[in-house]
């Protein structure tokens, strides 16, 4: 993977996380239920809004294009807030919107991270399906409406490291994916879960690129036990509003407690496998990036250390140089996944 130094975004480009944060807060007090809905709501700047209003003016209009249909806006209409407090949510600062849309991995459209941004402004999202496909009862085509529209909406803020060193603060809007794995109904046989994202070229500019570092389709995958695990989220949205482009739309994995790479975005294949499925990276250099990938400060990549990060914005001020943790803090919950591993082999 490119090591890229962290981004020059200029700070009056940023938007304030009290912006987002005293709208929750709002939200919050005015229905007394831990429950973000906007229906009959009045407040100063945000009379009559839906929930993602105010965001929704400052973000770039590649974002607003990517808002499809009529039933999927509705689902906006009510996300169940995270607890800052609980296990799916954490009270550090969050990363402001502006460099979480701005300083972006997606290979498919460029290795530069300003490239995603800057080139996936018509990507169209609608429609969309997604295959179901391998070891599992109800496999098939089906639309991005079936697989969303049976899940409540909910808001999880993880933090994300990048393999490079790099990491933030996001709240995603999303369900988890143990709830649409057990819709479908995987066979016993059924070990371990595996994803792919879009290849269109026309659509994917380093696609069609004879230099592409990648054998498309990016692919990705997990063990069945890491898919079902409460913290692993299908994220369609973030920051209260629709998935941009350039962070993985229409919907995209979050897998909290792995290097960022594990959480591929753009799917449109979802297949149960009883082998280990290749994935990406791995294929691309088997001794630099392993299957599990999961954050570990204590093995090294072949060339890089990984026990620092970067946590973004990086200002004048604040080189936010940071400690990483074991499983990027979320050890509590997912280390008994791994008893018993050798973590310096299962890389
Ligand atoms: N998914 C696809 N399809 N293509 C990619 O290049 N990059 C990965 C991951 N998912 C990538 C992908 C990497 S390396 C990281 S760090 C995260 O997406 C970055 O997510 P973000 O841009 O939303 O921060």
């Amino acid at each position: 993977m490119l090591i890229k130094s962290a981004p020059d975004i200029h700070p009056s480009e940023i938007t304030p996380e009290s912006v987002y944060r005293n709208r929750r807060q709002f939200m919050k007090d005015a229905m007394g239920l831990g429950v973000v809905a906007g229906a009959g709501l009045t407040m100063p700047g945000l009379a009559a809004a839906a929930p993602g209003d105010a965001l929704r003016a400052r973000a770039p209009t590649d974002m607003q294009r990517s808002a499809p249909a009529d039933w999927w806006q509705g689902k906006f209409d009510s996300i169940l807030a995270a607890d800052r407090d609980g296990p799916f949510a954490t009270d550090e600062d969050l990363t402001p919107y502006q460099d979480v849309v701005t300083y972006n991995n997606f290979y498919e459209f460029g290795t530069d991270k300003e490239d995603p941004h800057r080139r996936s402004g018509g990507f169209q999202v609608d429609p969309w399906s997604v295959a179901i496909e391998g070891e599992v009862n109800k496999p098939g085509v089906y639309d991005l409406e079936d697989i969303v529209n049976p899940h409540t909406l909910e808001e999880r803020i993880y933090r994300l490291r990048c393999v490079e060193r790099w990491s933030m603060v996001i709240p995603w809007v999303g369900f988890p994916l143990a709830d649409l794995i057990k819709r479908f109904e995987p066979t016993s046989k059924a070990k371990y879960v595996a994803f792919e994202t879009l290849v269109d070229p026309e659509q994917m500019p380093a696609q069609r690129s004879r230099f592409s570092i990648i054998d498309w389709p990016y692919r990705e995958g997990l063990r069945m036990d890491e898919a079902m695990h409460p913290l692993t989220f299908l994220a369609v949205g973030l920051y209260g509003d629709y998935m941009p482009p350039q962070n993985g739309a229409p919907i995209r994995l979050v897998v909290p407690w792995k290097y960022g790479f594990k959480s591929i975005k753009s799917i449109v294949k979802i297949r149960f496998t009883e082998e280990e499925p290749a994935t990406s990276w791995s294929m691309m250099q088997p001794n630099e990036y392993g299957f599990y990938a999961n954050v570990n400060p204590e093995v090294h990549h072949p060339r890089w250390r990984q026990d620092m990060e970067t946590r973004l914005p990086r200002t004048l001020f604040s080189f936010a140089r940071i400690p990483t943790e074991m499983f990027n803090g979320y050890g509590d919950q997912v280390a008994h996944l791994y008893e018993g591993m050798d973590l310096s082999r299962y890389y």
